[in-house]
């Protein structure tokens, strides 16, 4: 078996059923795959459990399956290790990272932390193992303003790294001992607000949906801000027809598929090709790479006991909290 660049390296032998052969493979090695609502349409519909950062790590801590497939980023399957440690996690391609996630890493944010002593550490999940070590509570953007928002008002607070969430979990619960990380995910950020305002002129009926990754002066003209799961159930039980989806396109496969007789338009970047925007590291994830992860049982995210433990703390406190 060949792992190249982070990824099995295998043909799949021609004739292959590729969804057959991942779902007899999926029980032959009691397997689960979870995967996020940024992934791929082909990917989602083969996956046996769908949803947002939260979701996911909540299944991830109870599923009783033996190896889970991770169809999402690398924070994500290092999360759903920690949590399970006994389990192989697999990611099926090694090179999905997080742009926000890699806007943190763990020497600068331990200085910033040690710089600005009696605060509360609050990181948002999509960071690496070795910030959730230094962190008191891990949160996502479905838990972010509940967790900030269950701490006495006069506790101080760190919150990383997302510039844009924090600053929305600031004017949200009006706080104002909040000291911020200056990082951001490339796909929100990249949002442009005139093509946004030029498509709600041209769909007056539509309303805006965004994720709290995106800025400032885009959420100020949303409808509603949610995490994806949130945008989704928005969706589902809103009396409108029409959406301007403002986060990542994969969600607007499940808007669609739930909700048929509504229109989805997913919100433009500044420079765009395909008219949405896409996560190139979400995007990695594929068919192939599942299925020959499954064969291989590879390649597995593995972390060291001593750090996995630290991190352990901060994200079982979420979930406690949750
Ligand atoms: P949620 O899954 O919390 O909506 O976060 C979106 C995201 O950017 C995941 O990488
Ligand atoms: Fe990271 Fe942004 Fe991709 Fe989410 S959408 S995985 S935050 S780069």
């Amino acid at each position: 078996m060949k792992i190249n660049n982070g990824y099995v390296d295998e043909p799949i032998p021609q004739g292959t059923d590729i969804i057959k052969e991942i779902e007899r493979l999926k029980k032959e090695k009691n397997a689960i795959i979870l995967a996020h609502y940024y992934t791929v349409p082909e990917v989602q519909d083969i996956a046996d459990f769908i949803g947002d950062s939260l979701a996911l790590s909540q299944k991830a801590a109870e599923t009783d399956a033996d190896m889970i497939i991770f169809a999402g980023v690398h924070f994500m399957g290092e999360t759903a290790k920690i949590l399970s440690p006994g389990k192989k996690v697999i990611v099926p391609d090694l090179n999905a990272g997080c742009s926000l996630s890699e806007s943190c890493n763990p020497e600068d944010f331990a200085k910033f932390i040690e710089s600005n002593p009696g605060y509360t550490v609050i990181s948002y999940v999509n960071t690496s193992a070795g910030v959730k070590a230094l962190t008191d509570i891990v949160c996502t953007s479905s838990n972010a303003v509940k967790i900030v928002d269950s701490l006495p008002r006069e506790e101080k607070i760190i919150f990383g790294p997302d510039r844009n969430l924090g600053n929305y979990i600031k004017s949200v619960t009006g706080r104002e001992n909040m000291l911020i990380w200056d990082g951001a995910c490339h796909v929100h950020e990249e949002f442009s607000l005139e093509k946004i305002l030029e498509l709600k002129k041209e769909n007056p009926d539509a309303k805006i949906l965004a994720h709290p990754e995106c800025k400032k002066t885009i959420l100020l003209v949303a409808d509603y801000v949610g995490s994806t799961a949130a945008l989704l159930e928005f969706a589902n039980k809103d009396d409108a027809v029409k959406y301007i989806v403002v986060t990542e396109s994969g969600i607007l496969h499940q808007m669609m598929k739930e909700n048929p007789d509504k229109i989805f338009i997913p919100a433009p970047p500044i420079d765009s090709t395909c008219g949405c925007n896409d996560c190139i590291f979400m995007k990695l994830i594929n068919l192939k790479k599942i299925y020959n992860s499954l064969k291989y049982k590879a390649p597995e995210i593995h972390i060291d006991e001593e750090l996995r433990v630290r991190a352990e703390k901060s994200i079982r406190r979420m979930l406690e909290m949750s």
